[in-house]
């Protein structure tokens, strides 16, 4: 019996790994030259660190054991909650601003859908120790910076900004008791998911007054800030969150990323933790789920028995990414084909043994070599080896760029024959073994 995956899994065979590959050297490459540092925290964590503050829906999609202990565990859903752990544990020594990164593997149990998968990888940029609005700049930029680098464009994605600061602020000028908001921003993170009629029914049931819920409502379609402040009465906390945001739009748009950015209050974020600047990165024809989402959490490192620090920080799946660059043609054109350097051939069996010597040194040098492994060599010297034109094949189907021959030129002054494959013409020419040997180190 053929034993299948488990559903929402992926297998990643060499072309699959090569994609996956690429897209995490990029995470890694613009992170470092955004300046955050690596960082990574165990696969499984105790269960209540997800009960404290990543929010119910996180928390039904948990898969959960128990150690022989009775301790009660989760596969990690998210990072967040790991880094807040782990900053608190030695938040005396470790010099500040923190600016991490990290790719992990992350499990949650959704209902396997386009771009939503039980296990992905996720790159999470995050700023501790800053509370102004600069770091939640720099993590938008740093977002974009990838987004750029493998070729989608403003025509392609858009990063929706908002303020979880400002919705409270909207939310408590209308009347909403505090208490209520937490379930309120799960209902409005589904806004753009649902149906018009749907999320008014779910709406109504939070908000029965209608009168409150028509200002939610307007709030959310607003296309400015300037809007908002036509919406709502100013206090200080509005005023303070506007100010946050406006810093945040010039800032982006002195680094030149502004054409990607746009004011969008319907950004709520699902996670319970957020408590200032919020975006989501979306593909701009909005098929797809958020390719990334984030924003400023600054009482997570408090509710986790730290101090208070300010953070902020996003997450970036490869699954919604990956589907959007395939759909964009990005994969094809940049993720690297597997190339084979040198493949080391003979023009006759006596020359066998001396396939396996150089292929050896070659790879000594730090160079891809292989060979075909239909040689043939007893110790006591009899060998045999398939056709050169048999092993030139195989070397062009393997993506090889140059041939070594080993034939008579090799037996009488020590030289090969080195066949460049990557030309439409393939050209040759002859060097002596050491000199060949010493040019590749
Ligand atoms: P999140 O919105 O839950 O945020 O996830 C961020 C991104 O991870 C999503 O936009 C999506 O690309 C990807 N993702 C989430 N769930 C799945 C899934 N089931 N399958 C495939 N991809 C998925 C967080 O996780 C926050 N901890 C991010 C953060 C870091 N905020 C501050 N720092």
């Amino acid at each position: 019996m053929k034993i299948p995956p488990v559903k929402g899994t992926r297998d990643f065979y060499p072309p699959q790994m090569a994609i996956r590959n690429w897209i995490i050297d990029g995470w890694k490459q613009v992170s470092v030259r955004n300046g955050f540092e690596e960082y990574d925290g165990p696969i499984f964590e105790l269960l209540q660190m997800y009960q404290i503050k990543s929010g119910d829906e996180i928390v039904e999609q948990l898969f959960s054991l128990q150690d022989r202990g009775g301790r009660d565990l989760a596969i990690r859903p998210e990072i967040t909650p790991t880094l807040a752990r782990m900053v608190n544990q030695q938040i005396n020594a470790l010099p500040r601003p923190i600016k991490w990164f990290s790719v992990p593997r992350l499990c949650r149990a959704e209902r396997p859908q386009k771009g939503r998968l039980r296990e992905f990888f996720q790159w999470n940029v995050d700023i501790i120790g800053v509370d102004r609005s600069t770091a939640d700049a720099e993590v938008i930029l740093t977002t974009l910076d990838y987004l750029r680098m493998v070729g989608l464009t403003n025509r392609d994605v858009q990063a929706k900004i908002s303020s979880r600061k400002l919705l409270a602020a909207v939310l408590r000028g209308v009347g909403i008791p505090e208490e209520k908001l937490n379930s309120l921003y799960a209902v409005l993170d589904k806004k753009a998911k649902l149906p018009a009629e749907t999320f008014e029914a779910m709406l109504a049931e939070q908000v029965p007054d209608s009168n409150q819920a028509r200002v939610i409502q307007d709030f959310m379609v607003a296309r400015s800030v300037e809007d908002v402040e036509s919406l709502v009465d100013f206090d200080d906390d509005i005023q303070n969150a506007i100010m946050n945001l406006k810093i945040v739009f010039h800032t982006l748009d002195l680094m030149g990323v502004s054409d990607y950015c746009v004011f969008d209050p319907g950004i709520v974020r699902g996670l319970a933790y957020y408590t200032g600047v919020v975006f989501e990165v979306h593909d701009v024809v909005g098929e797809l789920r958020a390719i990334c989402g984030g924003g400023r959490y600054d009482n997570l490192l408090r509710d986790f028995g730290g101090p208070r620090i300010p953070a902020t920080g996003m997450g970036m799946g490869d699954a919604v990414l990956e589907i959007l660059l395939a759909e964009k043609g990005l994969l094809e054109r940049q993720v690297p084909k597997p190339q084979l350097e040198y493949y080391v051939t003979c023009a006759d069996a006596i020359f066998t043994k001396d396939i396996f010597t150089i292929t050896a040194k070659i790879r000594e040098t730090g160079h891809s070599a292989a060979f075909n492994y239909g040689l043939w060599l007893e110790p006591s010297g009899t060998c045999e080896a398939p056709s050169l034109s048999k092993q030139l094949k195989d070397a062009a189907k393997q993506n090889a760029s140059k041939c070594v021959i080993i034939g008579q030129e090799y037996a009488d002054k020590r030289e090969l024959v080195i066949k460049d494959m990557t030309k439409d013409q393939p050209s040759q020419a002859q060097v002596g073994v050491d000199q060949f040997l010493s040019d590749l180190t």
